[in-house]
């Protein structure tokens, strides 16, 4: 059976995600170009570079530009640190998933739940809206990098820091969501960390309603797959550890 061009370039992207990581690799894939993989919309966006990147105006100047829909690829440059900051705007919100299913990030709802470092960060694919199917590799490779963003950027940046960027970008989605919770918008939903009957811990992350009184409603899991089943259980695990913690130090 013929594939449509539609599925084979969908099949170049997850392959190249799956089997080429790297971005040299992938610009020289005969199957795949990088302005394809990174789709903004329907139209391909421009290629823009930003030198000196790694500066004290280069590096919130990547971000911003990142958060621009007429950009498709972003070049940084710096003598010094670019890796590093590459990493931190590449981490900026959802868009692993975006590019495995080669659609726009805005338009892609991954539910996070669980809690904030390594296995503790549950991502459940299996209630991706839109709504798709994952093989068991594209399963792995996904909650692996989803898990792992932040210690990729601690690598990228060799020493000189953490996730800056793609964190304040988070923050600041989260804030905004906050906000117009308070200011009485409807149906404002978003994973968050809060004491929670969800499990049978006392705090945990999931999809909870804002709304003018705080968090007001704290939705349960929904349906998980087995491999998410199995991922809860090793998250618990670890959480219940961090939450003692906390919770001894705060009455300390
Ligand atoms: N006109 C204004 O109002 C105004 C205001 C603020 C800053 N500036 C200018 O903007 C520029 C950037 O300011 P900043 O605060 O980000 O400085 P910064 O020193 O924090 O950053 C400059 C970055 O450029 C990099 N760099 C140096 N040589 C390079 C090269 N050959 N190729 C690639 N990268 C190179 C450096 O490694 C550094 O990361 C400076 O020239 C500054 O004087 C102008």
């Amino acid at each position: 059976m013929q594939l449509s061009s539609e599925a084979s370039q969908r099949f170049a992207r997850i392959s190249a995600h799956l089997h080429s990581p790297n971005l040299q690799k992938m610009e020289e894939s005969s199957l795949l170009r990088r302005e394809n993989c990174r789709a903004k919309g329907g139209a391909p966006g421009f290629k823009v570079a930003i030198l000196g990147a790694a500066g004290g105006i280069g590096q919130p100047l990547a971000m911003l530009v990142k958060m621009n829909p007429l950009v498709s690829v972003l070049h940084l440059y710096d003598v010094v640190n670019s890796p590093g900051v590459a990493a931190d705007v590449s981490h900026m919100d959802t868009g692993a998933v975006a590019e495995v299913l080669g659609i726009d990030p805005r338009d892609v709802d991954v539910p996070v739940v669980g809690g904030h470092s390594g296995v503790t960060i549950l991502p459940l694919l299996s209630q991706v809206k839109p709504a798709c199917t994952f093989t068991a590799d594209e399963i792995n490779y996904l909650t692996d990098r989803i898990q792992n963003g932040g210690t990729e950027v601690v690598e990228a940046k060799a020493g000189a820091g953490s996730a800056t960027l793609s964190m304040a970008y988070g923050a600041a989605k989260f804030a905004d969501a906050c906000l117009r919770g308070l200011r009485g918008d409807a149906g404002i939903v978003e994973c968050s960390f809060v004491a929670s009957q969800v499990t049978e811990l006392p705090f945990f992350a999931s999809k909870v309603r804002l709304g003018r009184g705080g968090a007001e409603e704290v939705f349960p899991l929904g349906p998980l797959s087995e491999y998410e089943r199995f991922g809860l259980e090793k998250a618990k695990k670890e959480l219940v550890e961090s939450i003692h913690k906390g919770i001894s130090f705060i009455r300390k």
